[in-house]
């Protein structure tokens, strides 16, 4: 019987490793997610009624349990190197000719292949097991991310080799579709999106819990070799081979070359098929084909001889500054963009390009007329990078920044300490429209419908002069409102008014850290907006906050303590008495510090980092900049007029983590498990969940009261909710439990009780 069982047991894990296999490194599946879920819960179901069978190497086990504390540490030996880089065409000659000189009696030749744009990876397997994987790190010492290679399902966790030892080298990367992905999930999550793809994967390599890291669109392949025991390559069409067969995955495109011509003519074909890789690649990696001659070439102090990286020019293209315009922020900041002649660059159509600022125009010198190179930064943003001076024909204007506000026609000034001019006149239209599309933007108060043109609609036709004007609109007037430019009539229409209405009436009862986001102070980031909303109940609590004050007051102590501080380097030449009323003074502040820490740390609002130092030091929630940022907008007028808005308006916003416990709530007692994508962002809603009295479960039981389904929903969830009878409920019936005031909730539970239950 427990033979039969164990024999089932390794026959799921082989399946599935292998449907693994066909899904992520060859991309031909052979069934579908329905089919693969049923065999991986009949494994998980065996592996938990049989623990005497466990396999760490079991496809169930891909995803660790708990965070690590920190990474240990590995040795690289043969430590793991980089590659010399040519960049031009002439340098990888002098390689050819260098290798021909070590080697009198071979005729080189050569692989190509791309250079994939991620972060550098050794993973070891003993036995056929994976044991161990670790970063580049110095090169000589990386750290242990075994967890978090495991999670990548690209990686066999066995590999059909019975060598002692097979250590690989290659690269973790992210596509583009992939962060794609990422990037708009950490934006609605009001998280900081990663820059690119490169750093995304190293980001996502570097976390202590692989649980996050198994959530992030990761891939890998494999390239080159470290410690092999037990078995060898003889070329590396071999190597790429063999590792082909043991369902590693390797890079598809690479090309053998006969000679240097050839392999010129490789590194030119891959440029031009650069873009359509789904993954970014910058450069091209040219190695000698034979294997064995590595060892007798050895290497130079960081890389080896045997192979050469040929970095691709990031992408420019060149066209024309046909005008500088200037846009006006939300803080009244005067932002210059270059207007362009529109050109392709990288795939995409680009007519214009931030210039930043006065000073960066002065420092390119670029002027309107100007023929001009634009690049893709980091491969995402277009920036101009210079000027192509042997094109000016005399006729280029030089561009100065308006002494008034273009929008309004207010005086601008330059603020002490930035290069940036700002509008100084508060009705300016220009940063009420900004204001008013950041207000209503999804990160903030999600308020549908108030985009470019209907903000801009909304100001000029005197609806709305400040973003609280959004809630005293009347339906009428709304779908009154002309869209429509140069006399001709564009109506917004009684519908979209009605739209927007329901969405500005959902938005009084969001929760605070969206408040605060899209108020649009200086400073205050989504991230930094859900830290003040973690130490607040709610807002009418911010403008005479003690949290605010005491950090405020915890970094003046900081500074004080610093100038202080007798045995600092400015203050060792006094005499005695100088020295003693300054120990006095540091005395007090070291105080004050460890007096506001521990009351902030009582708050939750701070941690001690270090107790032993004097003065202790303490990390606090809100970022010195945010909170002094914070408690400025508040003293301001700007501050005050929100202040008396919102409390007009009947508005105060509640903290989603304070927010009662949900005692009383009407998801009180309820037990809701959600499957599948959801239009707010997970965390969120499970956070109004718990606000409501309700708890969040991850898997189906008798206990679940119903199973919030999104789009694309997992299939084990909504199947084992249809056997056990739990209902089934759409996102907008859960808003309809959650959203509505105390009276409209049972209006709305009759409803939704008549339709399900
Ligand atoms: S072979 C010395 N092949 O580029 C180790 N490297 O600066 C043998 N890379 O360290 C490297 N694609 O991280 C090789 N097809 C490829 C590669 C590649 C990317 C990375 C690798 C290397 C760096 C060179």
């Amino acid at each position: 019987m427990s033979d039969k069982i164990l024999q089932r047991m390794e026959f799921l894990r082989d399946e599935l490793a292998r449907h693994d296999r066909l899904y992520y490194v060859e991309a031909r599946p052979e069934i579908g997610d329905a089919d693969y879920d049923r065999l991986y819960r009949e494994l998980e179901e065996l592996e938990r009624k049989h623990p005497e069978f466990d396999d760490p190497n079991s496809p169930t086990k891909r995803v660790g349990g708990e965070p690590l504390e920190g990474f240990s540490q590995v040795n690289h030996d043969p430590p793991m190197m980089s590659l010399d880089k040519s960049h031009s065409k002439t340098e990888l000659l002098d390689f050819d000719l260098a290798l021909k000189r070590l080697l009198p009696e071979v005729v080189p030749s050569y692989v190509v292949e791309p250079k994939v744009d991620g972060v550098a990876f050794s993973i070891l397997y003993r036995n056929g097991r994976l044991v161990r994987a670790a970063t580049r790190g110095s090169g000589e010492i990386g750290d242990d991310i075994t967890a978090n290679i495991r999670t990548i399902r690209s990686i066999p966790l066995t590999i059909p080799c019975e060598a002692a030892v097979v250590e690989l080298r290659g690269e973790v990367f992210m596509t583009r579709q992939g962060f794609f992905d990422l990037v708009t999930r950490q934006e609605a999550e009001g998280s900081e999106p990663f820059m690119n793809p490169r750093n995304a994967a190293a980001g996502s390599l570097k976390q202590l819990d692989p649980r996050v890291t198994a959530t992030r669109p990761l891939d890998a392949v494999l390239y080159a070799t470290g410690v092999l025991e037990g078995i060898s390559f003889a070329t590396h069409a071999e190597l790429v081979d063999v590792l082909g067969k043991w369902g590693v995955k390797t890079l598809e495109w690479r090309r053998f070359c006969a000679d240097m011509p050839e392999v010129f003519k490789a590194i030119d074909e891959l440029e031009t098929l650069r873009h359509d890789f789904p993954f970014e690649i910058d450069g091209a990696v040219i190695k000698l084909a034979d294997r064995k001659h590595y060892e007798a070439l050895g290497a130079t102090s960081r890389s080896p001889r045997w192979a050469r990286a040929y970095k691709y020019a990031p992408e420019r293209a060149e066209t024309v500054v046909e005008a500088v315009t200037v846009q006006v922020g939300r803080t009244g900041v005067l932002t210059p963009v270059a207007e362009l002649r529109p050109v392709l660059l990288a795939g995409s159509t680009i007519a214009r390009a931030t210039l930043h600022n006065a000073d960066e125009i002065a420092r390119k010198d670029i002027r309107i007329g100007d023929t001009v190179w634009l690049v893709k930064a980091g491969d995402v943003i277009p920036a101009v990078e210079s000027v192509i001076v042997e094109k000016r024909r005399g006729t280029e204007v030089v561009f100065e920044m308006p002494q008034r506000c273009p929008a309004c026609g207010g005086a601008v000034s330059r603020v002490t300490g930035e290069v940036a001019l700002r509008c100084t006149n508060p009705g300016c239209p220009a940063q009420l429209v900004a204001r008013l599309e950041h207000f209503a933007s999804r990160n903030a108060l999600d308020i549908e419908r108030v985009g470019g043109v209907v903000a801009e609609a909304l100001v000029k036709s005197g609806l709305v002069a400040t973003p609280y004007d959004i809630f005293r609109l009347q339906g009428d007037a709304l779908a009154r409102l002309d869209l429509g430019e140069e006399g001709k009539q564009r109506l917004f229409g009684a519908k979209n008014g009605a739209r927007l209405l329901k969405a500005a009436q959902r938005a009084r009862t969001l929760p605070l850290h969206r408040w605060l986001f899209a108020l649009g102070v200086p400073q205050i980031g989504a991230t930094v907006a859900e830290s003040v909303a973690m130490c607040h109940e709610r807002f009418s609590e911010l403008p005479t906050s003690q949290v605010l004050r005491d950090t405020v007051g915890l970094y003046d102590a900081m500074v004080e303590a610093q100038q202080s501080n007798p045995r600092g380097s400015a203050n060792r030449k006094l005499d005695e008495a100088e020295r003693n009323e300054l120990q006095r003074r540091y005395d007090t502040a070291c105080a004050r510090i460890e007096n506001l820490g521990e009351a902030l740390v009582a708050s939750r609002a701070a941690t001690k980092v270090d107790g032993e130092s004097r003065p202790a030091r303490y990390s606090t929630l809100i970022k010195e900049e945010a909170v002094r940022a914070l408690v400025a907008y508040f003293e301001s007028e700007a501050g005050r007029e929100t202040v008396r808005a919102l409390e007009a308006l009947g508005i105060d916003p509640v903290s989603q983590g304070l927010l009662s416990g949900g005692a009383g709530g009407p998801l009180e007692g309820m037990v809701v498990v959600i499957t599948g994508t959801l239009a707010a962002p997970r965390h969120e809603i499970a956070n109004r969940i718990k606000a409501a009295g309700g708890k969040v479960a991850d898997a189906v039981t008798k206990a679940t009261t119903f199973v919030v389904v999104g789009s694309d929903p997992g299939t084990a969830k909504t199947e084992r909710a249809e056997k056990l009878g739990v209902p089934l409920i759409t996102e907008e019936e859960l808003e309809l439990r959650l959203a509505a005031e105390p009276a409209v909730t049972e209006e709305a539970m009759v409803a939704v009780q008549g339709e399900l239950f």
